[in-house]
């Protein structure tokens, strides 16, 4: 290159390099709901990412745990015609999205990282439709964990029960020191949380895939529901529901705090133990909902990737970088040791991750290979959004007002197969 060629490349760069970033960046907008405490420390794992990578990222939160209210204000905005960049939405919902035609095929984005070889069949399949890309996953979060304030144990002298016959024993030893057991925030995902995990560990994994996978009217109405409803009510016993703490995360903070002993909660609570400093083994302790070893309720999240409407080259790169970034190695380290879930990638090591996550992660290999890897109804893996309405509203009911479990399983039963049939 000549001398002047130099010298009009280099006015080039110093030109272009003065021009404000925001002619030349793309932007993002991602609709999540992750507001707590550990949540928002992750979701900045992600946001940072992006801007350094020259993007701007635009917020599109909409709180509310379990992200019931998110996915109203996603219809909204995609019914108008203007979807976000990517939108946290999960399981069956992301069927539906492209069944209507609103994702993008991100099959060569997919082939790039090869993430076929990455990703365990059970998560390649829930990102994709029609055998096509059209989400990306962040993590696998696992729904049936128990979380013990440590100190709480050690001063009543007991440890974390792994049968419901020991939890019983210990609830009792809990009561009598003055503490409360269970720490539970008052609403109806919440409850259903713990419903299903209650459901898996007394009927099996069989009769949860036939209840809550398959929605066989015997199995959900029957006997083993009845029973599940029987110890699901013992636990609620234990609740205290009247206090006043409605949100999952002001509940595990009473489990931090040292005024609750116990929170049923899926891993999203151990980032609440992690954003305050707190160590497994130490200062909390996790183990399955009793019953539960080498069982394992999946909730993955996940990004649905919106074919955005006419989007500059900017825009429609950072989409692609959004969803390389979420693939990538670091991300996937950093944001799951903040989130309290494992990489939804298998093939990465898990060095650096947690006592809990590492056995999250030896747990979900050896659900898979025992047919106890199943979908968590209660955060829309296992069945459609209007089920999981039925679902959450039915448990929430029977919480506030028990009737006999054999009445209530009947309840269930109906409920369920009545968010089948209703078109919404
Ligand atoms: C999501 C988690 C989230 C939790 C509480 C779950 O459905 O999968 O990412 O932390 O709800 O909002």
């Amino acid at each position: 290159m000549n001398t002047l060629a130099k010298v009009t490349q280099g006015a080039l760069v110093a030109t272009l390099s003065c021009l404000p970033m925001s002619l030349y960046a793309g932007s993002v907008e991602v609709l999540h709901y992750w507001t707590s405490g550990g949540e928002a420390r992750a979701v900045q794992v992600l946001k940072d990412q992006m801007e350094a990578d020259g993007h701007n990222w635009v917020d599109f939160v909409v709180e509310g745990g379990g992200g019931g209210n998110a996915m109203a204000s996603l219809q909204d905005r995609v019914l108008r015609g203007d979807p976000p960049t990517a939108a946290q939405i999960k399981g069956l919902d992301i069927q539906r999205w492209a069944r209507l035609g609103f994702l993008r095929n991100i099959d060569g984005l997919a082939e790039e990282q090869g993430w076929d070889g990455r990703l365990p069949p059970v998560v390649a399949e829930a990102m994709q439709y029609n055998g096509n890309y059209v989400a990306v996953p962040v993590n696998v979060h696992r729904t049936n964990w128990l979380w013990a304030n440590k100190q709480i144990l050690d001063n009543v002298g007991v440890s974390v029960p792994r049968t419901w016959e020991e939890f019983e024993q210990t609830a009792e030893q809990i009561r009598q020191a003055g503490y409360q057991v269970i720490a539970q925030g008052n609403q109806d995902w919440q409850h259903a949380t713990l419903f299903e995990s209650v459901a898996l560990s007394v009927g099996g994994p069989e009769f949860y895939q036939n209840a809550f996978v398959e929605h066989d009217f015997g199995a959900m109405k029957g006997d083993t529901m009845a029973a599940v409803f029987e110890r699901y009510y013992r636990l609620v016993d234990d609740m205290n529901l009247n206090n006043g703490v409605s949100e999952w995360n002001q509940a595990t903070a009473r489990v931090i705090n040292g005024e609750a002993a116990f929170q049923f909660m899926g891993d999203w609570a151990k980032g609440e133990f992690a954003a305050e400093n707190k160590r497994p083994g130490q200062d909390y302790l996790c183990a399955p909902v009793p019953g539960t070893t080498n069982q394992f309720l999946f909730n993955i999240d996940s990004f649905a990737i919106f074919e955005l409407r006419e989007p500059s080259p900017a825009d429609l790169e950072a989409q692609n970088d959004l969803v390389r970034n979420i693939m990538d190695d670091d991300f996937q380290k950093t944001f799951n040791q903040n989130k309290g879930s494992i990489p939804a990638r298998t093939d990465m090591s898990m060095a650096g991750f947690d006592l809990c996550a590492n056995i999250s992660m030896s747990e979900f290999i050896a659900s898979a290979n025992n047919d106890a890897l199943l979908p968590s109804i209660a955060h829309g893996m296992a069945t459609t959004g209007t089920v999981q309405g039925y679902f959450y509203e039915k448990i929430g009911e029977l919480t506030a007002n028990p009737e006999s479990p054999s009445d209530s399983a009947r309840a269930l039963a109906k409920a369920i197969r009545y968010g089948q049939y209703v078109i919404k």
